[in-house]
């Protein structure tokens, strides 16, 4: 059977893309962003995961203000990177796991999530920075990729709880997948940050390293944050962190914390990174 062996949460800030495809992640500035992920690296590439389901959210890329999905599962062949203004990354196509992905469909959709399924789509820096990140600059991605876009971008967005609940249904459904496949589930997006009008520039670093303690060890406090709660404390575009509760959910209650990482700024945001294993495995 297949099996959620692993999470990995991490902010996507497009500029972290920008900075690893023009080869500057050894300047000052970078430095200590990068760093903070090469245990990530090499963990992963040990760990070697048949799949990886990156939870992500567009930004107005392959979706409008015209059609605006809750939750948007990727059961396409494959992903084009999208041309983001500057022309697309040049990053591989993603390739995905239709059968894996109309497998989670069929048991998430039955479980009462309705999920939007997607034939086609291009992915944004919300999905190919965190691969950037954990899998550096190969020809080709190491494995298959689900994506999973949640809206974060237009009120009203799911509830943390109802993200977390979700990456339950998918561990059921995972694990109701008849072949061996080792599956990686990625949160991306956050930490505080907000991009717009008056509050432009906050960051709060206490609400995110609370965020992070309670993520590992009080799943169920972080999922009860309220919407207004990332509003007021890590910005408008904290709400993404809504997505790392997706991740969360999809894990045991138990996991070991195998990479941590904090740095303010990158961009416009507080960068934040977990790596988490289930702790029977
Ligand atoms: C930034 C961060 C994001 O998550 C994003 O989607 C766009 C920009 C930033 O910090 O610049
Ligand atoms: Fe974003």
């Amino acid at each position: 059977m297949a099996k959620v062996i692993a999470g990995v949460a991490t902010s996507h800030v497009p500029a972290i893309g920008v900075a690893m495809d023009q080869g500057k992640t050894e300047e000052p500035y970078w430095k200590p962003v990068f760093a903070g992920y090469q245990k990530s690296r090499e963990w992963i590439e040990e760990l070697k995961p048949d799949v990886a389901i990156v939870v992500y959210n567009d930004h107005a890329t392959a979706f409008s203000l015209e059609v605006i999905p809750t939750f948007a599962l990727g059961c396409a062949d494959e992903f084009q990177p999208a041309d983001e203004g500057w022309g697309p990354r040049p990053v591989p196509v993603v390739k995905g796991h239709p059968e894996l992905a109309w497998h989670i469909a069929q048991s998430v959709i039955l479980d009462e999530f309705d999920l939007t399924i997607v034939n086609k789509m291009e992915v944004d820096h919300g999905l190919t920075v965190p691969l950037s990140l954990l899998f550096g600059q190969p020809e080709e991605w190491p494995c298959p990729v689900i994506p999973l876009c949640v809206n974060v971008v237009q009120y009203p967005p799911p509830t943390g709880n109802r993200c977390y609940n979700l990456g339950k249904a998918i561990r059921k459904a995972v694990e109701s997948f008849d072949k061996d496949l080792r599956v990686v589930v990625f949160g991306t997006g956050g930490m505080s940050h907000q991009l717009q009008a008056e509050r432009a520039g906050l960051i709060n670093p206490e609400f995110d390293n609370r965020f992070l303690d309670e993520l590992i060890a009080e799943p169920e406090a972080a999922s009860r944050i309220a919407h207004l709660d990332y509003l007021r404390e890590a910005g408008s575009e904290g709400i993404e962190l809504v997505m790392w509760l997706v991740m969360r959910g999809a894990l045991e209650r138990d996991v070991e914390v195998i990479n941590r990482h904090y740095h303010v700024p990158a961009s416009n945001t507080a960068v934040g990174h977990l790596v988490l294993e289930n702790v029977s495995d």
